[in-house]
């Protein structure tokens, strides 16, 4: 018995284990593709420049920039635009999300919530404009007892026919 709760226990840790294990080289990269992207933020209006590299499954960066809109809350958020262009691109399994801004700002609620529904275990690199790491945290670190695709696995069938 003993013995069985070991391997569980080593399983379940070597499992976290994965899920942040990015060498150096990965994290450096995609803080530099981070920065470059920021350097493309349309924000004229906030000028809060913000800058997002995320890293797919097969090794692709995709960069991702803020878009400001004159009607505000029309707005895309850097992550958000990294992964809906990923997501275009026929991507859809994703490792890690790095962001940059001149303060080291942390992801909004809404990003949050469009990262959890790729990979709950994302791990989030959150950066300042000269590359140094303030954070390095999964998804379910910064957002806890997420809703996501599970809550509906159920409910597909009911989903109304046309
Ligand atoms: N912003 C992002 O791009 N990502 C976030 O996670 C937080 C906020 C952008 C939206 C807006 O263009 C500017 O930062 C100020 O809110």
């Amino acid at each position: 018995m003993k013995n069985i709760i070991f391997i569980l226990l080593t399983l379940l840790a070597s499992t976290t284990v994965y899920s942040m294990d990015l060498t150096d080289t990965q994290v450096k990269n995609l803080v530099k593709n981070a920065q470059e992207a920021r350097l493309k933020a349309y924000a004229p209006y906030s000028t809060y420049q913000v800058g997002a590299a995320l890293l797919s499954e097969d090794g692709q960066i995709i960069q991702g920039c803020n878009v400001e809109n004159a009607s505000y809350g029309l707005t895309n958020c850097a992550e958000r635009s990294a992964i809906f262009s990923a997501v275009s691109m026929g991507k859809k399994n994703f490792q890690a999300i790095s962001v940059v801004t001149k303060d080291g700002g942390s992801p909004c609620g809404a990003c949050r919530q469009v990262i959890n529904e790729f990979n709950p275990d994302m791990v989030v690199i959150i950066a300042k404009e000269d590359g140094t790491v303030v954070a390095k945290k999964t998804l379910r670190e910064l957002l806890p007892e997420a809703f996501g695709p599970k809550n509906l696995q159920d409910t597909i069938e009911c989903t109304p026919k046309k």
